[in-house]
């Protein structure tokens, strides 16, 4: 039996990690430190309790503590420590800072999210009894000095392995360290900023400044966490080495910016009225590749700085100082460089679980890359698991306002590349010789250790598809993961487990679900609703509708699109029951229309570990349409992109105003289905069927498969076509709509349809007639042209415009060869009906038709010269014969106006639809 307690709910931690702590007391174990160490930072999910013989694997990032929404996880505090080595006065205590401390800090005293404190910040060191404050990002310069050094000779030499991994990030260090201990040739040899900052501090620093080393206590005030692991690695011990004293340690203490602002308040240090200082001069000046340290992205471009000066002996333009395509938040960000003729490719990754996807490449030998920065935090040291918890969990909002204090602070600095700082050049000229001497590869270099071991016999396992059951508390909306026993009750609201809903318990969810299968693995989760009278405050349907959304149960779960607000609890019960015990890895977003998005924010409060999928105009749209924070949440795809889900692989084909502009649909080329969003979908609930062949669609749907379409897609008729060309190339078995039936068999007719749709080539020849009359003689008028159309056996349709709903005018419009419109003169105007239809129907982007018009007015009857002019925006419409012009009443004598329009219609249909034109 585990010594952990709750290991179905929470993350173990060790009692003697050196990071992190856990407060029992205030534990509610609601889970969020697992779901962190299991999603984001991977770590969780890639090892066995049992196999490692009880002893949780921690590579030391602190994120559990940033999201334990109770702060019962915390840092293992070392600030008592350091206050007792001030209060010893035989101890000369020391300072380094952070790149990242200085744009954090401030949010612990109220203020904004990046607000830039580096003056207060060293003011309220030196208050709390500093002997110096000295500047990490000094170290930081070195770092480059040496990692850029190592990364030309990895180029030139071919000596070791490329990509070469930086190595600033000790939980990156400790995961390769422990899952990947073949990797380690990769990781650049070079220390961390602060690996640098202490040996120096004890050596060239004490010599400069004429301290006995031996009563230096250095402090590294940090975001991070990890630091607290890595200042304890056995080889961080140079200054012992070299002035022979046992037990010196390069570094003593490492405190988080948490800590640091604890420790003012416990001080009652008034931060706000500090007045700023400066650093010390020796090893307090940085360059602006020092201060970007403290972003993802930032040592790749520090990095990048000094590489170039290091090939080509000049510095980058100003303009290329600021490297674009590794700034940002994307999960991976890369460039392909040119260097002194040498092309050099790069990337940047944040996130453990995003640089798996990098390892995972470099193990298949596909890995493009030459230099890759790898940062364990999201956002980079920034998002370090020691920072202030301005919001639990951090917002990506909070990480960019860090990371743009950082860039705007290197681009107002005069000195930006690390090889310029005069501190360095200063302590190469006294102290290290030059990067990759002997006493810096000595002193600035180290080695990793294999950890492979601590994983036990079973080494590293994949947990990620053995997910925990999950439940959510109905009155609450907590979710609570892994298993409920019979005592069990809410953390949040104390209600008891019958509270819970969740498929284990046959309550509610699971039983009442109503779900379709698709395929062996692909569920249909969508619901019907047949109580809606008005589609889009706007399309009558009658028949109901249906929304639909698909769950792939791979290897990975993927979940498509939700649905309309209306059925959200028939949806998310479909969803929970089809998932069963299993997690949703992955939610596509193909369409932010509300009638398949409205349900998006529950479906990731319910699924937290679900991976967002979307592009970046749909990312847009739901912070547009919702106000949770999604950036954390997503995985932004773009056009081609694919994600492998297992035994399928989805790739996702933007498909831009096939309603709105960021739709995207999603082509499963493992079984050949097309999730085609808002495309081929049909107006009618599905009334138990989910194939189109299930039902006589012909006859009972087809009308209202037009109907949606034109009313719907039928104004972006070119885009549609760009779709279709699209799809044309793609081998398609089935077709995944979100509303209407699925389509399997005879795909090519409906295809065909939407051919004529697209281009707007009429589907049947023959006249639809639509009329608006007041009094009754428009409408007789039109009465006897459609019978004697059909006298001549041309097929007619004809519209009260006043009665039936436009979208089923429009439809027809989009049906028929020929379109007359009678209408009364109404206020010198059209009559508003017709108005309205017509206006709605040029709207919709009508094309390639054959117009007639018949007005009435008695007084002055002008409205058939306005329907006529209706059309002078349409592509390619015909008026073969004039309107005709009525007086209140249809005369006798007008009939032979009445039987010339019918001949000019004939003259234009062929003989097989009673017309006079050969075929
Ligand atoms: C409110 C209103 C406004 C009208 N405006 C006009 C007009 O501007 N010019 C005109 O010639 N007739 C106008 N009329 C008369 C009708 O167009 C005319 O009576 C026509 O013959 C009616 O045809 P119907 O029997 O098909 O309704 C108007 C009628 C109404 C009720
Ligand atoms: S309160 Fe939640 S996040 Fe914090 S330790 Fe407990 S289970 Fe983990
Ligand atoms: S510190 Fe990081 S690796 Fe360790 S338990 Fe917390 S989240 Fe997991
Ligand atoms: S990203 Fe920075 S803060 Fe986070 S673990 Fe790595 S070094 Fe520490």
């Amino acid at each position: 039996m585990s010594k952990h307690q709750f290991t179905d709910q929470r993350i173990p931690i060790d009692e003697d990690n050196p990071a992190i702590v856990r407060n029992e007391d205030q534990c509610i174990k609601c889970g969020a430190c697992r779901r962190v160490c299991e999603g984001e930072v991977a770590v969780g999910r890639f090892y066995d309790l049992k196999s490692t013989g009880d002893c949780p694997i921690c590579i030391n990032c602190g994120q559990c503590a940033n999201v334990c929404p109770t702060g019962a996880i915390t840092e293992r505090y070392e600030y008592p420590e350091v206050k007792k080595a001030i209060l010893n006065e035989g101890k000369v205590v020391i300072f380094s800072t952070s790149p990242s401390v200085r744009v954090g800090l401030g949010e612990s005293f109220s203020l904004e999210p990046g607000t830039f404190v580096e003056g207060k910040m060293v003011a309220a060191l030196r208050q709390l009894g500093a002997d110096f404050v000295l500047d990490t990002n000094f170290s930081a310069d070195l770092t480059i000095m040496e990692e850029a050094m190592e990364l030309v000779k990895r180029i030139t030499e071919k000596a070791d392995p490329l990509p070469q991994f930086t190595s600033c990030c000790p939980a990156w260090v400790k995961f390769v360290e422990t899952f990947y201990p073949d990797l380690r040739p990769h990781i650049s040899s070079a220390k961390s900023p602060i690996g640098m900052q202490g040996p120096t501090v004890k050596t060239y620093f004490a010599k400069q400044m004429g301290i006995d080393p031996s009563k230096i206590v250095h402090v590294a005030v940090t975001p991070c966490t990890a630091k607290k692991f890595e200042i304890r690695r056995e080889e961080m011990n140079v200054a012992s080495k070299e002035h022979g004293i046992p037990g010196m340690r390069d570094t003593d203490y490492v405190i988080t910016t948490r800590e640091l602002a604890k420790w003012l308040e416990e001080n009652s240090v008034d931060f706000h009225s500090l007045q700023d200082s400066d650093y010390d001069k020796l090893m307090g000046t940085a360059s602006g590749a020092g201060v970007i340290f403290g972003n993802t992205g930032g040592v790749m471009e520090a990095a990048v700085r000094t590489t170039y000066y290091l090939a080509t002996g000049q510095n980058l333009s100003d303009d290329s100082l600021n490297l674009q395509p590794v700034r940002g938040m994307e999960d991976i960000r890369s460039a392909n460089l040119n260097i002194a003729g040498v092309p050099v490719r790069i990337a940047v990754a944040h996130g453990i679980d995003n640089a798996k996807k990098i390892i995972d490449s470099v193990i298949s030998g596909k890995c493009e890359y030459d230099f890759v920065e790898v940062m364990s935090c999201r956002g980079g040291c920034i998002g370090g698991g020691g920072q202030p918890k301005t919001e639990v969990p951090m917002s990506d909002k909070v990480r960019k306002s860090r990371i743009e204090a950082l860039y705007s602070k290197d681009s107002r600095m005069p000195l930006r590349c690390s090889h310029d700082n005069p501190e360095i050049k200063a302590v190469y000229e006294n102290h290290y010789g030059k990067p990759g001497s002997p006493i810096a590869a000595q002193s600035l270099h180290t080695h990793y250790i294999d950890r492979n071991a601590d994983l036990g016999p079973e080494g590293m396992v994949d947990k990620s598809f053995v997910s925990p059951p999950k439940y959510r508390c109905a009155p609450c909306g907590h979710i609570h993961a892994g298993a409920i026993s019979e005592k069990f009750t809410c953390p949040v609201c104390g209600v008891s487990k019958d509270d819970f809903i969740g498929r284990k318990f046959g309550n509610k969810r699971g039983t009442m679900s109503c779900t379709k299968k698709v395929t062996d693995d692909l569920i249909w989760v969508g619901a019907n609703d047949r109580r809606l009278g008005i589609f889009e405050s706007v399309y009558s349907v009658p028949n109901g509708v249906s929304y639909n959304s698909y769950l792939l149960m791979d290897e990975k779960t993927v979940l498509m699109d939700t649905v309309d607000r209306a059925v959200q609890d028939k949806f998310l019960e479909n969803v929970d029951t089809t998932l069963g015990e299993r997690d949703l890895d992955y939610f596509v977003v193909q369409h932010m229309e509300p009638d398949h998005s409205a349900v998006t924010k529950q479906v990731l409060q319910q699924y937290p570990n679900a991976k967002l999928v979307c592009n970046e105009t749909i990312l847009q749209y739901i912070k547009q349409f919702f106000d949770f924070e999604a950036d954390s949440r997503v995985h932004l795809v773009k056009e081609g992109d694919t994600l492998n889900t297992g035994k399928h692989l989805l790739h996702f084909v933007f498909a831009p105003m096939v309603h709105w502009p960021e739709v995207m649909v999603t082509y499963d080329s493992t079984d050949k289905i097309l999730f085609s969003a808002d495309g081929f979908g049909c107006f009618g609930a599905l009334n138990g069927a989910i194939f189109a062949d299930e039902v006589d669609f012909a006859k009972d749907y087809m009308d209202e498969a037009r109907r949606y379409y034109t009313n719907i897609v039928g104004k972006y008729g070119p885009y549609v076509e760009e779709l279709l060309a699209k799809a044309s190339t793609l081998e398609i078995n089935m077709i995944c709509p979100l509303h209407g039936f699925v389509w399997r068999k005879d795909l090519c007719d409906f295809i065909s349809k939407y051919v004529h749709w697209c281009t707007y080539e009429p589907e049947e020849q023959g006249v639809m007639i639509a009329y608006a009359s007041v009094y009754g003689n428009t409408e007789q008028a039109a009465e006897i042209l459609a019978s004697r159309l059909r006298d001549k056996g041309i097929k007619t349709q004809m519209f009260d415009v006043s009665f039936t709903a436009g979208s089923d005018i429009i439809s027809a419009c989009f049906k028929w060869s020929h379109l007359v419109f009678a209408t009364t003169t109404y206020n010198s105007g059209i009559f508003v009906t017709m108005d309205a239809l017509l206006n709605d129907l040029v709207a919709h982007n009508i094309q390639n038709r054959t117009v007639f018009a018949i007005e009435n007015g008695t007084w002055s009857p002008f409205s058939g010269e306005l329907v006529y002019k209706k059309f002078d925006q349409c592509k390619n419409i015909r008026f073969p014969k004039n309107m005709i012009s009525i007086k209140s009443s249809l005369k006798l004598e007008q009939l032979s106006e009445i039987d010339a329009m019918v001949e000019a219609i004939r003259d234009t249909l062929p003989e097989s639809a009673g017309g006079a034109i050969k075929e």
